[in-house]
């Protein structure tokens, strides 16, 4: 009886820890992390519209590595004078971030 409630619980918790993190979407991340502050789905606001950035690099196979390093570590040129910050993420979220960005149609 005891060791079948222990058993029980231990399955619940792993079902609960992986649903979290497949509930966070690359959006919601984006939300998290203060991207939207700064860029649009389609429209400019202080850096290019996500839509944008899709345009510029598809067919850029090295896109998703650059915009990544891009995240992490911030910089400017690519858009204008003005620098993004680097952002507080880890190496998988800026990958996740930067594959969404280049999925937008
Ligand atoms: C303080 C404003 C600001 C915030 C916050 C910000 N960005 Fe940016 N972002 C910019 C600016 C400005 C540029 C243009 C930089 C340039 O011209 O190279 C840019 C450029 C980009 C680019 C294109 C880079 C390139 O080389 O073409 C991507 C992708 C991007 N941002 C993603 C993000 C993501 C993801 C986040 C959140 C983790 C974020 N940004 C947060 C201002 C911001």
């Amino acid at each position: 009886m005891g060791i079948r409630l222990w058993v029980g619980v231990g399955v619940g918790v792993i079902v609960l820890a992986s649903g979290t993190a497949s509930a966070v979407t690359p959006q919601q991340l984006a939300n998290s992390k203060s991207c939207m502050a700064c860029h649009g789905m389609t429209q400019k606001i202080v850096g290019p519209g996500f839509k944008q950035v899709a345009d510029r690099y598809r067919g850029d196979k090295g896109a998703a590595a650059k915009l990544a390093t891009k995240i992490r570590k911030g910089g400017s040129g690519a858009w204008g004078p003005v620098a993004m910050p680097p952002a507080a993420v880890t190496d998988a979220e800026a990958q996740q971030l930067a594959t969404w960005i280049l999925s937008q149609k």
